[in-house]
């Protein structure tokens, strides 16, 4: 009796909260789906709002201003800094970047200011946790103690007893050229890659990669492992890849660089063969302070095809200085005479206009370890080739804009053999 009594009573609350319940859901749910809406469009937006006297055009949602990457390409930041002036906001999707592109400003931001602007800003979430702990996105004093524990790899004494291990990956370079079976079509991005892999490889890790021995075949990609362990573990095999990754494709962007625009430049060319075969006899391996002030010229090329294709995405936009017709008259001309120390221009001009390494505690640690590579390889290059561009050479070039700048469809060359040496 009781039971039945009971029964029926929890049947009428049920019925009673069904009553109430069946109108109340779509309630709740329109209610939940607006707190989601609120709580997803304040996480989109924050990052907007923070920065909303920042000048920059009009954001799209979800991307942000990638659509006027898409319109611009490599063109991107001096399209924006000419309407919006030298500070101004870039939104990668929801990630702001707030670019500097003014040399005086990049001095204040870069060394005045480091303190307080130390960290690079926080990766998306899409960005893997082993670029996370490298020297490129750690921050504040995990960073320092890092690029301490660097720092040392880097010295001028270490980088000079490197020479004779770079010089024989540089040897299988040339070699690799003599060996392709069309001379006419010389796939020198993947060859050259191979060579700052290996000597990356052999320099940082004491690891035979063996690519240049194998180049016909060598694919050049990249990949990278991940997992758990300790954090030193985790930091060393993080700072391991790093290097692979930002000592590599950035050295071997830079020398099929200098080719490319050597190869179109009969004058630059014929100055640079001169100062190459005159400044020692062929066969002997110029030493450290020789490649450091020994050329003067092969200096000035070099510097000359990093402003040329500058377009590493950081916070300082260097492809905008670099383009800055007040600093580097006559932008868009290859000359590398606008760097000889006695020119007008190169006196002239803002010691920070030219910052392809960066700037401040924060710069490019391989700076100098990828210098001397690149100068040996030109060395050794122009000692046996010129090179032309080849007719499988697309015209006008194509860039991919990854965190390091590529030619998309690589470098194609026709080499030549010098015969006069
Ligand atoms: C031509 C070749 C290279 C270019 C153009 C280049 C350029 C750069 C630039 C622009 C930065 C950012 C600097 C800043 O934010 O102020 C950077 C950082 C860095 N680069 Fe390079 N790099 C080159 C070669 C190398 C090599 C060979 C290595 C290593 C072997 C290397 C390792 C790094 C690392 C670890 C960082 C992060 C530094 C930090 O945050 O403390 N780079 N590089």
């Amino acid at each position: 009796m009781q039971a039945s009594s009971m029964e029926a009573s929890n049947s009428s609350i049920a019925l009673e909260i069904s009553h109430v319940a069946t109108p109340g859901l779509p309630v709740l749910l329109l209610g939940s789906s607006l707190a989601l809406l609120a709580v997803f469009l304040v996480y989109f937006y924050a990052p907007f709002w923070s920065l909303r006297t920042v000048p920059g055009p009009p954001t799209r949602f979800p991307i942000g201003h990638l659509h006027l990457l898409a319109k611009n390409g490599p063109d991107v930041f001096r399209a924006i800094a000419k309407e919006y002036g030298p500070i101004f906001r870039f939104h990668m999707g929801r990630q702001p970047l707030v670019i500097v592109a003014n040399a005086e400003l990049c001095k204040e931001v870069g060394i005045k200011k480091f303190k307080d602007i130390r960290n690079r800003s926080t990766p998306p979430p899409n960005v893997g946790t082993l670029h996370q702990d490298a020297l490129f996105l750690t921050r504040d004093s995990t960073w320092s103690s890092m690029r301490n524990m660097v720092i040392p790899l880097y010295q001028p004494a270490r980088l000079a007893g490197l020479i004779p291990t770079m010089q024989s990956y540089v040897d299988a370079l040339v070699d690799n050229i003599a060996g392709c079976p069309d001379q006419d079509c010389i796939p020198f991005c993947q060859l050259s890659l191979c060579m700052a892999i290996d000597i990356i490889g052999k320099t940082a890790f004491g690891i035979e990669f063996g690519l240049s021995r194998k180049a016909a075949d060598a694919a050049g990609d990249d990949g990278g492992g991940d997992g758990g362990g300790d954090d030193d573990d985790r930091h060393v095999r993080a700072l391991a890849y790093e290097h692979l990754i930002a000592g590599t494709k950035t050295t071997a962007f830079t020398v099929s660089s200098v080719v490319y625009l050597v190869s179109c430049h009969p004058r630059v060319e014929e100055r640079l063969l001169r100062e190459i075969d005159g400044f020692a006899p062929r066969g002997r391996v110029p030493g450290a302070d020789e490649l450091h002030a020994g050329l003067p010229y092969l200096d000035q090329v070099i510097k000359e095809a990093m402003r040329f294709h500058l377009g590493t995405y950081v916070w300082l936009a260097p492809g905008v200085l670099a383009r800055d017709a007040a600093q580097f008259p006559e932008p868009e001309e290859f000359k590398p005479e606008r760097f000889a120390a006695e020119a007008a221009e190169e006196r002239a001009r803002h010691p920070y206009a030219h910052i392809p390494f960066g700037i401040g505690p924060r710069a490019c640690v391989g700076h100098r370890f990828a210098l001397q590579q690149v100068k040996l390889a030109a060395v050794s290059l122009y000692r046996r080739y010129v090179f032309r561009h080849s007719p499988a050479m697309e015209s006008p070039l194509q860039f991919d804009f990854d965190l390091v700048l590529a030619f998309r469809h690589g470098v194609k060359l026709r080499a030549i053999k010098r015969t006069n040496t």
